[in-house]
């Protein structure tokens, strides 16, 4: 049986499934309103989402939450945000396949329980997983693709904006496709 979202937030919260929760100091489940259509995945946690237990509070979630707010997406009304990998890699570097791997049941338990209509992948770690193994971010940002039901697209990490200002506009004209798409496809996102 499915379980619901405190029963699996519970579970999550005490998850041993790989090294990273022996160096975590929060697990990062996830935030955002559990009656979402539109779910963005990102990565994994930083140093401050490890710290406060909450996605993309960083610089980088500063200037998500710009982008969100454009085209009126807000974290605490019409969306929700997760990670590939739920606790912090050490020195924020990639999240290796086996903790993705170990992790990825809890993400696929939040997408049948949320059963959102678009996924946004943020950077190449989300996109490559669950779009296509050889997805490349400058190339394929902001095309939407369907899989099994769900509208997917990937767009530029964050943090890569922050490192790469220049691809800054590139990264708006995919929130403004999103918009576009969920104008198309969503019932109750009203932008
Ligand atoms: N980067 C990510 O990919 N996810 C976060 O939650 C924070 C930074």
């Amino acid at each position: 049986m499915e379980l619901t979202w405190e029963e699996l937030h519970h579970q999550c919260m005490q998850c041993e499934k790989c090294a990273l929760s022996r160096t975590r100091t929060n697990v990062v489940f996830g935030v955002g309103v559990t009656d979402a259509e539109v779910m963005f995945i990102g990565e994994g946690p930083g140093e401050n989402e490890d710290l406060q237990g909450e996605p993309f509070v960083g610089r980088g979630g500063q200037l998500l939450d710009k982008y969100l707010d454009a085209i009126g997406l807000d974290r605490k009304k019409n969306i929700y945000i997760g990670n590939m990998v739920k606790c912090r890699p050490p020195q924020n570097r990639d999240p290796k396949p086996e903790e993705q791997e170990a992790c990825i049941g809890w993400l696929r338990s939040q997408v049948r329980l949320l059963r959102p209509k678009i996924i946004v992948c943020l950077g190449r770690i989300a996109a490559q997983r669950l779009i296509d193994p050889a997805f490349r971010v400058t190339k394929e940002h902001g095309k939407f693709i369907k899989k099994n039901g769900t509208w997917m697209m990937g767009t530029f990490h964050p943090a890569a904006l922050l490192r790469n200002p220049n691809q800054k506009p590139d990264a708006f004209e995919d929130f403004l496709a999103l918009r576009e798409k969920i104008r198309e496809v969503c019932e109750h996102t009203h932008l």
